[in-house]
């Protein structure tokens, strides 16, 4: 299966990603993962990126997309795989399409999560992700067995730089006006499903299994 995931910051595409890849067996590529393990290592692409992600602003397109180029070449993303946080505009996806195209391939799914506005942005200011696993909680949702640790693997819990509620409002402008026209640009291709993201994490991951499965 090629599908992907869209949906507002906070939406809980990487929290449903991880889920659904395993669930799927096919691996989960998500922009914003690789982008900031290529902060944390200092890597001349993070440096780049580091600036435009801590202002919430996207990454610009051409630097995006050969990274997606080179992470799809490789030999477990030949049969299939799942996009969390690319595309995140037309443009991007036309590439998409473009590349998916040359390769005699196509995306199966679009599974878009809906949530409104307000949930965003509890969701984001309550995050936490560990800096050793990348496992992400809730301070009130999900919230860490001792403070400030990972539940999965003892690690450090830490705030993401982009999720002060300032920078949220701003991903959120960055989503409406440049993110959400995929939607449109979706429907229109036939691809596109929607579910409610909203309700606990399981019944979320249900009604998204189910819509996945529908297209596979
Ligand atoms: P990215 O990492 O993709 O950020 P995002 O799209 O803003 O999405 P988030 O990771 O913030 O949220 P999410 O939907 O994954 O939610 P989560 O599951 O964590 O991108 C970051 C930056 O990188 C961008 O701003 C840009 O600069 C750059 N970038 C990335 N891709 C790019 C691209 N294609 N082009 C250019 N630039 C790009 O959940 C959020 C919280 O809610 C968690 O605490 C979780 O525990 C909780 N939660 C999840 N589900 C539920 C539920 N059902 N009920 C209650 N709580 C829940």
């Amino acid at each position: 299966m090629r599908a992907v995931l869209v949906g507002p910051p906070g939406a809980g595409k990487g929290t449903q990603a991880q889920i659904l890849a395993s669930e799927l067996s096919i691996p989960k590529v998500s922009t914003g993962d690789i982008f900031r393990a290529n902060v944390s290592g200092g890597t001349e692409l993070g440096n780049l990126a580091k600036s435009y992600m801590d202002r919430g602003d996207l990454v610009p397109d051409e630097v995006t997309n050969a990274m997606v180029r080179d992470r799809l070449a490789e030999p477990d993303a030949r049969e299939g795989f799942l996009l969390d946080g690319f595309p995140r505009n037309v443009a991007q996806a036309e590439w998409l399409n473009k590349t998916l195209d040359d390769a005699g391939r196509g995306l199966d799914v679009v599974l878009e999560l809906k949530v409104d506005e307000e949930e965003v942005v509890k969701r984001l200011s309550g995050r936490r992700t560990c800096r050793a696993c990348g496992h992400v909680q809730h301070m009130a949702y999900d919230p860490p067995k001792r403070a400030g640790v990972c539940d999965v693997c003892g690690g450090e819990l830490f705030q993401r730089d982009d999720d002060r509620e300032e920078t949220i409002r701003h991903r959120l402008d960055v989503y409406r006006e440049q993110t959400e026209p995929l939607v449109t640009f979706y429907a229109n291709a036939g691809v596109l499903v929607g579910i409610e993201a909203t309700g606990t994490v399981d019944e979320v991951t249900g009604r998204a299994l189910a819509a996945l499965r529908a297209r596979a």
